[in-house]
């Protein structure tokens, strides 16, 4: 198990467009198990490579329903919308209210660089659209209705969905 340093909102890396991956590689497999590990040690559901200061397009995702991670990951389809709150690892103790379609679907690489197809709705929906955003250098914070929030004073119930 080896943790990586999650990097925080203001670091350029997080900016940045990630660059597709060609190969998998012992590297590229590391990088993915160390991604796993960085997230359930932070307590997330969703964690793209920039994060971790790797500009490559590489998303683990698990939202208490097993892990699956997404290598290039491409937006296919959407519908219907969803506002909820959202938050990210990137910007730790905060959240704020963001609209995003219900329902995703995207294509994407496994571990075998086989391509592959899935489909979300709610929370999945979310953090498919939220990780896949990372890829292109984009936070949450750029969406939120209204103002970010601390995690201790959210105005409304928590109802909705939390990354
Ligand atoms: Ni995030």
């Amino acid at each position: 198990m080896a943790l990586r340093e999650v990097r925080i909102q203001g670091d350029p890396v997080l900016e940045k467009k990630c660059k597709v991956v060609k190969e998998m590689t012992p590297r590229v497999r590391e990088l993915i198990e160390d991604m796993y590990d960085t997230m359930y040690e932070e307590n997330g559901v969703g964690l793209a490579a920039p994060q971790v200061g790797i500009l490559k397009r590489i998303v683990v995702i698990d939202i208490g329903e097993g892990g699956i991670t997404l290598i290039n990951p491409e937006i296919i389809e959407t519908d219907g919308e969803q506002t909820g709150y959202e938050g990210c690892l990137s910007l730790p103790g905060k959240s704020g209210v963001v609209t995003r379609p219900n329902y995703v679907k995207v294509r994407a690489l496994d571990e075998n660089m086989e391509e592959f197809e899935l489909e979300g709705t709610e929370l999945m929906a979310r953090a498919l659209c939220h990780e896949c955003d990372h890829l292109d250098g984009h936070m949450y914070t750029e969406l939120v209705e209204g103002e970010l929030y601390d995690n201790e004073d959210l105005p409304m119930p928590q109802e909705e969905d939390e990354e």
